[in-house]
């Protein structure tokens, strides 16, 4: 049923120069989580620091009562079970074709029959549409196609916690539509717990249940899909809703000199929230909300048109 990740106080640098400093958050169990961040805010370092693969300078990450930031090699090992990981670069081994290398986890992790490992290949090769492509090599199709083998890599271990970096980078729309409605049925299949990073808005507007946005160093906001699709914070506004006018701008943040140009230019309107993509056989997901319930529990009222079958582009295939 998916595991919860806590995070307290995290801070991570290199060297002199800071990543990001004291981020807490909780990833609650079974639940979709996306974080966004401008390029270079230390998303990818920040799901590294969650598997254990870099060390935070301070703070905790505590899975199943085990604090990753300071356990043992021999507790890491078995705790890094429970993760499905799919990296910002596929990271496929370029010698070895696609059953083989998603076949890999199943091999090193397990004692596993080669019958066995077979059926459980193809199986993932299938949810993943790449049946008939397993005697291919990664350096033989696309870029889109290799992000899904990875994706079927991560799933051969029946992982609790799945991490993506960036499933979506280098995608057309209609495949991340396509790899959006996946995540959503993996979501409602296995109920494990999931961390997407994207840069894709429509992604994060329409997918997850919680979204986190780290900026200028630290976790700028983390909350329910509602709370930040809601929220008038210029920074999550401005990101959330890909517009220029705001605190953010191209190196990072806007200098003096850009935001006296700027000067009083209001931010337009907060466009309507739309409704969570749901799975595609129709039954709910099991910790997926009321469309609105949020915003009714806190009081606040979504902007007009919102959690409407509407017109308007959403990442659900329709
Ligand atoms: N192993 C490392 N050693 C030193 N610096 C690193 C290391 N890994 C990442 N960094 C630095 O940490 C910062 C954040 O990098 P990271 O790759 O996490 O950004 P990101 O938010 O994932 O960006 P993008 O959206 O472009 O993928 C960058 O300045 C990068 O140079
Ligand atoms: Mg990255």
């Amino acid at each position: 049923m998916g595991v919860e990740i806590e995070v307290q106080n995290l801070t991570k640098s290199f060297g002199k120069q800071t990543i990001w400093a004291d981020v807490s958050l909780t990833l609650p169990a079974g639940e979709i989580c996306v974080m966004l961040g401008p390029s270079g805010t230390g998303k990818s370092v920040f799901l590294k620091t969650l598997i254990g693969l870099l060390k935070p300078d301070q703070g905790h990450v505590f899975i199943q009562g085990v604090d990753i930031a300071t356990c043992s090699e021999r507790q890491l090992y078995e705790v890094r079970k429970l993760f499905g990981v799919l990296f910002q670069d596929g990271a496929m081994f370029g010698s070895m074709n696609l059953y083989d290398n998603v076949a890999f986890p199943l091999r090193e992790h397990t004692r596993k029959s080669e019958s066995e490992i077979r059926r459980i290949v193809m199986e993932k090769m299938e949810l993943v549409g790449l049946l008939g492509t397993e005697h291919k090599l990664p350096g033989e199709i696309s870029g889109g196609m290799r992000k899904r083998a990875g994706l079927a890599r991560a799933l051969v271990l029946d992982p609790e916690i799945m991490l993506f970096d960036e499933p979506d980078s280098g995608l057309d729309p209609v495949r991340t539509a396509y790899l959006n409605q996946l995540i959503i049925d993996l979501s409602a299949q296995i109920e494990a717990t999931f961390l997407i990073v994207t840069h894709d808005v429509n992604t994060a507007r329409t997918v997850p249940d919680n979204i986190g946005l780290l900026y200028h160093r630290h976790l700028a906001m983390f909350g329910p899909r509602e709370m930040l699709l809601s929220s008038q914070e210029p920074v999550v506004r401005q990101f959330l809703n890909a517009q220029r006018i705001g605190p953010i701008g191209m190196s990072e943040e806007k200098d003096d000199e850009e935001k006296e140009r700027e000067g009083d230019q209001e931010m337009p309107p907060l466009p309507p929230i739309p409704k969570q993509q749901e799975p595609s056989n129709g039954q709910p997901r099991a910790t997926q909300r009321e469309p609105g319930a949020w915003c009714r529990e806190h009081g606040i009222t979504p902007p007009p048109g919102s959690f409407e079958d509407s017109m308007q582009l959403s990442g659900g295939a329709a």
